[in-house]
């Protein structure tokens, strides 16, 4: 058993023990290595100005990330190789982002620029060429409040990749692999003024600690549990990571289920389903950053159960199941019934999520999904939906359809969905249904939108689906 986390950061070892385990990875950056290029602006996950990337070993070599070092705890980073802004220098001078930057003029205060010279040097790690759709998808997570963005994607594009030197090339495998494969097989306990962090080698390890501790918060991206700390104080006794833990990173197609661990993050998971799922992949899309989505992961998503949870929706149609271990064994639960209340989960407090299986579409059936937010991008949603149809010829054979934003968990609309089985697929149809999925929701009015708004929503969205699927292009104004 370790009393420390081992990470490396720019090349250089780190040992920490005790308090220092529970420091965002920014503030330790900023405030215990004075390393001040990583600058805080939001403290959490919204302006990119703490972008650093994050390496870990997988199949042989580190692959490297870029993550928002703010909602970052440093007890998740063990065994990885962080490198900030200081990190990318080339032998001390500039590196070639940082000249198209000067050359093209991407900075004027300068304070967004390290986290985007950051996010580029990330965006050409595996990459020489890129197009500028390429470069806005991966700085979609850093905010500029003065340049303006045209500048700092020229910048992007004018980069001199012969001359940029990848994470690969400044700091080879063999300097840092070595130990971080080494320590990920001893699991580590650090135990400071009342609070508890594990970090177990196996699952074995991870189902006893959470049977003795079953209070204890299981974080993998922090995405929301960061932001919980950051900005109302929260303060969690107990906490696991799993990051050492081997097996859990599945993301494979299985007699036509697809198969998502644990720890698969986000972006893995958006890959995937540009081909596969084509709508989900536009709902990952806009889903945050790709600092956020190579943090998060879609078991974060279900086990943190927000009513407003971009993929629940999604996993209600398809009819998804959560499977979840623990020392007694193992189940899975239908995710449409996981829900018993706001954030209130039927997860046994010592079990753990250990992979998510999704039945995909047939080709009989039609799947579309929605999102209302202000913003089309990293935006918290207003409204989300979800509909799958089977049709026969003009026929419904049946609909799935899910709410989210009308309630305080995500809802079926087991009425509505009666309602249109065996109906004509029509305009009269879905408008009727709209009546009957007023009545199947209680949405309350808060700052994303009020009642009357979701209410209107929840039978607009019929009308859309209807003309989606129809292949008309009508658009209906209410
Ligand atoms: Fe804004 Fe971290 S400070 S994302
Ligand atoms: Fe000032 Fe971007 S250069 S915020």
């Amino acid at each position: 058993m370790r009393d420390y986390l081992l990470l490396y950061i720019n090349g250089k070892e780190y040992r920490i023990r005790g308090a220092d385990a529970f420091k965002t990875l920014s503030n330790f950056l900023r405030y215990d290595e004075q390393k001040t290029g990583t600058k805080i602006v939001c403290e959490e996950g919204d302006c990119g100005a703490c972008t650093v990337v994050v390496g870990r070993v997988e199949n042989g070599e580190i692959v490297y990330k870029p993550i928002n070092s703010c909602i970052q705890f440093l007890y998740q980073l063990d065994c990885s190789h962080v490198v900030t802004v200081e990190g990318v220098r080339d032998d001390g001078d500039l590196n070639a982002v940082q000249q198209a930057m000067i050359e093209c003029h991407g900075a004027q205060c300068g304070y967004c620029t390290p986290g985007f010279v950051v996010a580029m040097c990330a965006l050409f790690e595996d990459k020489d060429n890129v197009t500028a759709q390429d470069v806005r998808d991966a700085l979609t997570g850093n905010l500029c409040r003065c340049t303006g963005y045209d500048s700092i994607i020229n910048s992007a594009l004018q980069i001199d990749t012969q001359r940029l030197k990848r994470m690969r090339d400044l700091y080879p495998a063999e300097k840092v692999m070595p130990a971080l494969e080494e320590h990920a097989g001893i699991p580590v306990l650090i135990e400071y003024a009342g609070r508890k962090y594990f970090n177990p080698a196996d699952l074995e390890g991870a189902l006893k600690f959470k049977s003795e501790n079953p209070s204890a918060i299981i974080v993998a991206g922090a995405t929301d549990v960061g932001v919980y700390c950051n900005k109302k104080g929260f303060d969690p006794p107990a906490v696991m990571s799993l990051s050492n833990v081997p097996g859990l990173s599945q993301l494979a197609v299985e007699d036509g289920v697809l198969v998502v661990g644990a720890k698969t993050s986000l972006a893995l998971l958006e890959q995937l389903s540009k081909d596969l799922i084509p709508e989900l992949y536009q709902i990952l899309w806009t889903f945050g950053g790709p600092g956020i989505k190579h943090a998060g992961t879609l078991a974060g998503n279900i086990a943190n159960g927000s009513p407003i949870a971009d993929t629940l929706p999604f996993l209600f149609v398809m009819d998804a199941e959560v499977e979840v271990k623990s020392v007694s064994g193992q189940r899975t639960i239908k995710v449409r019934s996981l829900y018993k209340g706001y954030k209130s989960l039927d997860i046994k407090p010592e079990e753990i999520i250990t992979r998510v299986l999704i039945p995909l579409p047939t080709e009989r059936q039609t799947l579309k999904l929605y999102k209302v937010s202000r913003r089309k991008n990293l935006d918290i949603s207003a409204f989300t939906a979800a509909l799958l149809l089977t049709r026969s010829g003009s026929t419904i054979e049946s609909v799935r359809i899910a709410y989210g934003g009308v309630a305080p968990l995500v809802l079926s609309l087991p009425q509505t969905e009666a309602f249109l089985a065996g109906k004509e697929h029509s305009l009269e149809t879905f408008q009727a249904a709209g009546e009957v999925a007023r009545r199947e929701i209680s949405p309350i009015s808060d700052v994303r939108g009020s009642a009357d708004f979701r209410y209107q929503l929840a039978e607009n969205i019929l009308l859309k689906f209807y003309y989606e699927t129809a292949g008309e292009r009508e658009l209906v104004c209410r």
